[in-house]
């Protein structure tokens, strides 16, 4: 087998067979073949697309380049979400204590931003001490004594989407429905998680800018979950607006802690109850009551619980920005359109994100919103709130937060969409 036959294949429209994909796969985790011949291949997996049996094969491959996990010594079912990817999107941090809280195990492996999308990881990270390495030892531990475990994946986790991943981030190759699919459904299942709740994100902030092409993700992630054995359940979520009314680092533990003690963003703590139901069905606890134990205090305490398992301090000061800068409304009407993209580039742009894996990023960064569509505004009143630890990044930030929202004469009619579509 050879590199240039695969890729050949691939070029001119063919079928890849079992051979050749357990083959690439396999010599690419090993060294064997090389960035640009998978990069030439991913372009035309983007391009020409993979079948079902293709795309399973290749999850399977990427699954089989590395170390499975295993929950079964723990006693209650595990439950997992993953989003796809958005602006402002902190549910993981108020979800995974809450269905812990309700009685279900969450071992939620999470990522870090790239580009405009923040990371669950970055975000925790504020958190004075807190830790997103553990060994699978301490995960496990970690688990079995609180209920809930947020961490980066190991080294060991399904290896060749962490290398293929990182070329597809450079090689313009993300954004392809069999490679995404892949991407996260191998890793989902080598962690070894029992069900799981997909939330697809659709709109500008998002991969999929279409519902159509949300559904195709969607069924996708699920049809291979299925095939593994994962309950999996996934829904469609909108991501034209940013979640909540914070977009960055610090800034959304701050607002998670919110939700977490019974108050915060409507559109948050909506989505972080309709995930937590589904994910609670999905591992068999159908009686569980998401909306008491976030009211009752249950899911806050475990969050603390959960925070000082991996070194964090729940009760330290979070970072704030040493500069800010507000944005007023230039006219006085009703907000119509925030733009979740516009956004997240600005908040990315303030040092919230990172242009290169390598780079660090600002804790304090990020972007308050003062109103979300449907707000009344007023000429002259605060809109939004530029944080960053470097002034020179605002000129950049502006640039992206122009035409990014639309405010509409007083009085105009608005209805605000679900945050759940689908
Ligand atoms: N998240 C992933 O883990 N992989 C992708 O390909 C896209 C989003």
């Amino acid at each position: 087998m050879d590199a240039v036959s695969v890729i050949r294949t691939k070029r001119d429209r063919g079928e890849l067979s079992d051979e050749q994909i357990d083959w690439v796969i396999d010599a690419y985790t090993r060294g064997e073949v090389a960035d640009e011949q998978m990069s030439a291949l991913a372009m035309a997996i983007l391009l020409n697309g993979m079948n079902r049996r293709e795309i399973a094969r290749w999850t399977a491959a990427m699954i089989a380049s590395g170390e499975r996990m295993d929950f079964s010594s723990l006693s209650r079912p595990t439950a997992d979400k993953h989003s796809t990817g958005g602006v402002g999107d902190k549910i993981t941090l108020p979800l995974a204590p809450l269905v812990a809280a309700c009685g279900a195990v969450v071992p939620q492996l999470s990522g870090r931003g790239l580009g405009h999308t923040g990371g669950t990881l970055d975000k925790l990270e504020s958190i004075p001490g807190w830790r997103a390495l553990l060994s699978n030892e301490e995960m496990l531990h970690v688990l079995d004594t609180t209920g809930a475990v947020i961490c980066a994946a190991g080294d060991g986790l399904a290896p060749a989407d962490r290398k293929l991943y990182a070329l597809r981030d450079v090689t313009g190759t993300v954004e392809a429905i069999p490679l995404i699919a892949s991407s996260i459904m191998s890793k989902k299942i080598a962690e070894g998680t029992g069900s799981l709740v997909l939330d697809v994100k659709v709109g500008s902030g998002a991969f999929m800018k279409t519902l159509q092409d949300a559904r195709e993700l969607a069924r996708t992630m699920v049809g291979l979950g299925t095939d593994h054995g994962v309950r999996t359940v996934a829904l469609l979520t909108d991501m034209s607006t940013p979640l909540g009314l914070t977009a960055g680092n610090a800034l959304e533990v701050r607002e998670s802690v919110e939700v977490l003690a019974g108050g915060g963003p409507s559109d948050v703590v909506d989505l972080t109850l309709a995930l937590a139901r589904e994910m609670l069905d999905a591992a068999g606890l159908k009686d569980a009551d998401p909306a008491k134990a976030l009211a009752d205090g249950s899911a806050m305490d475990l969050w603390r619980r959960m925070i000082r398992a991996q070194g964090g301090d729940p009760d330290a000061p979070l970072p704030t920005s040493r500069e800010q800068h507000v944005i007023t409304a230039p006219s006085s009407g009703v907000l119509t359109r925030l733009d979740a993209y516009g956004i997240g580039v600005a908040a990315w742009r303030l040092g919230a994100g990172r242009a290169r894996k390598e780079d660090p990023v600002q804790a304090a960064a990020g972007i308050e919103m003062h109103a979300k569509p449907g707000d009344r505004v007023t000429a002259g009143g605060p809109l939004l709130t530029l944080h960053t630890d470097t002034p020179e990044r605002f000129a950049y930030a502006l640039q992206a937060i122009e035409g990014a929202y639309d405010i509409a004469a007083p009085g105009t009619a608005f209805t605000t969409a679900p945050v759940v579509l689908e």
